[in-house]
């Protein structure tokens, strides 16, 4: 909405006295019209059998001298915690579709080393040998449902369908979920550790299917994707199949794989939960995380803010056939990608110290993911450690959160809360083609009285004083969490993983309510409704 709409329909409709303005700027949220409640999987994050993810990042062994529960990384699973992780997708990305979960099966000292999918790319070249070229499946499936156990979170694990066939899917899901004594699987099941069925909901039928996932055309997938999804055993689990979405803005392939999926009946829409978009930032092998213009701060946020026309074009599109709209969107793979730091061994592929400004990113990112609360039903980072989007960077003993933790774990809060319409009005940002970046960006999410606002000021150099509104509403007790530093290149590392840090602020109740959102920052104002 623009800001004379605003001033005429908006703000006048809410009952906060008139607003003489110290204040640049406006936030009008609106209680009463609910958008949707913000699935916690919407904070999701992904693991894949890539440069040092889970080897060194996730698994150490239980003989490692790094403190480990059953041989995961400890500080790993302590930290991740506190994020409440509520899903994670394994074992890729790209792996899957090269990957046999039988490899990752059994006794971990029988099992088969293999090539792993990245090893023969340009960009492990020069890399040693190592896991992260030749596969030594020591984390299999028992391995990462007792990773999920640890951290709380459901696993969300996408099988391979370039290279295995439906059998193979249908008996992973029976290995996982068969009930405890029921099936050989089971057994083998319990062998590795595990009696008790993993009752595994998420799945994933492929990965990229346009791409390192068979190359297909949507037609050709939607075939596909029917024969591995007809008859899957389900057990006592209410199976929710994610099916491989589009690139980016490939608004061709949800339009042709929807009508070819529906061609006969719109019955294969019944087990689909989701379609996964791919969307990443940053220019992946061609810039650094670390160094960039104030130019190149601007456009990577406003990359970010691409998400909200790619959620809005392939939800209308989805609806030309899921007329009910039953079928969500599943961001399973976002982030911004840069190239390997020249600092970290390069098997470590695209491992790299996020800075400032990937906070932001995760903070826009995950603000238009609440905006879509009807429409996106998960959402998965990429990746967890030591890769593209990082939260964590580990290294032997050596370990640090990294910027896009901060923004996660103040984010969380939103988790299961009712995120309503708010109204950002600010000055433009005036930054020459840079249109899908606003001057302030937002959500808010409601969990009974209590108020969660996140706020995005991308400015570099300038404060945003605004005075925030509530509809119909008085709001008391209001408390800050700030992430922001006077220099947009921060970032943590082994040697000060305190470098950037959130700060908690009090902040006196008055009314009208005026806060200043500091320059580049991410803000989390809680309060309570009257
Ligand atoms: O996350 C890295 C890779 O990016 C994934 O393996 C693939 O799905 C995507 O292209």
């Amino acid at each position: 909405m623009q800001r004379r709409e605003f001033l005429l329909s908006g703000l006048a409709l809410i009952a906060a006295p008139r607003v003489s303005l110290a204040a640049s700027a406006t936030i009008g949220i609106l209680p009463d019209e609910p958008i949707g409640t913000i699935a916690p999987t919407i904070y999701g994050h992904f693991i894949e059998h890539l440069g040092g993810c889970i080897y060194d990042g996730i698994w150490v062994g239980e003989k490692s001298k790094i403190p480990n529960y059953n041989g995961i990384r400890k500080e790993l699973v302590d930290k991740l915690k506190l994020l409440k992780p509520p899903v994670i997708r394994w074992p890729g990305g790209c792996f899957a579709d090269s990957y046999n979960w039988r490899d990752g099966v059994g006794p971990r000292d029988r099992r088969p080393r293999r090539t792993n999918f990245w090893a023969n790319t340009p960009y492990l070249e020069k890399a040693p040998d190592g896991p992260q070229k030749y596969e030594p499946n020591e984390f299999g499936t028992n391995e990462f449902a007792t990773f999920c156990k640890l951290v709380g979170a459901e696993p969300y694990f996408a099988s391979n369908l370039r290279s295995l066939t439906p059998l193979d899917f249908y008996q992973w899901v029976e290995y996982c979920n068969s009930p405890a004594g029921t099936t050989s699987l089971a057994e083998l099941r319990a062998q590795g550790g595990t009696r008790d069925p993993f009752k595994v909901r998420y799945w994933g039928v492929g990965n990229e299917s346009w791409g390192c996932g068979g190359n297909f055309t949507g037609d050709e997938y939607a075939v596909e994707f029917r024969r591995f999804s007809e008859w899957i055993p389900k057990f006592d689990v209410e199976l929710a199949l994610i099916a491989s979405g589009p690139n980016v803005a490939d608004y061709a392939w949800t339009r042709t794989f929807l009508s070819k999926l529906t061609e006969k009946s719109k019955g294969p829409l019944r087990n689909l939960f989701g379609l996964a978009l791919h969307y990443y930032c940053g220019g992946a092998s061609k810039n650094k995380s670390t160094e960039f213009t104030e130019q190149q701060w601007y456009t990577l946020l406003s990359d970010a803010g691409y998400m909200q026309e790619l959620i809005q074009n392939h939800w209308q599109l989805m609806g030309e056939i899921d007329t009910e709209h039953k079928l969500k969107l599943v961001v399973d793979e976002w982030g911004a990608w840069y190239e390997t730091d020249p600092s970290i061994d390069p098997s470590y592929l695209w491992a790299y110290f996020p800075t400032l400004r990937d906070a932001l990113v995760s903070g826009i990112t995950l603000d238009i993911f609440n905006n879509n609360a009807e429409k996106v039903g998960m959402a998965n980072a990429a990746q967890l450690v030591n890769n593209i989007h990082t939260s964590f960077l580990a290294r032997g003993d050596r370990f640090t959160v990294t910027p896009t933790y901060h923004a996660f774990r103040m984010y969380a809060a939103h988790q299961g809360g009712t995120a309503v319409r708010t109204i950002f009005d600010a000055p433009s940002l005036q930054q020459g083609s840079n249109r899908r970046l606003s001057a302030l960006s937002g959500s808010c999410s409601l969990h009974g009285k209590h108020a969660v606002l996140t706020v995005v000021n991308p400015h570099i150099q300038n404060a945003q004083d605004t005075a925030i509104t509530i509809r119909g509403s008085r709001a008391s007790d209001f408390r800050a969490t700030v992430l922001t530093a006077s220099d947009i290149h921060t970032h943590n590392t082994f040697d000060q993983p305190h470098a950037l840090e959130p700060t908690e602020k009090s902040v006196p109740s008055a009314s009208p309510f005026v806060y200043s959102f500091p320059p580049a920052s991410v803000t989390r104002l809680e309060f309570d409704l009257a």
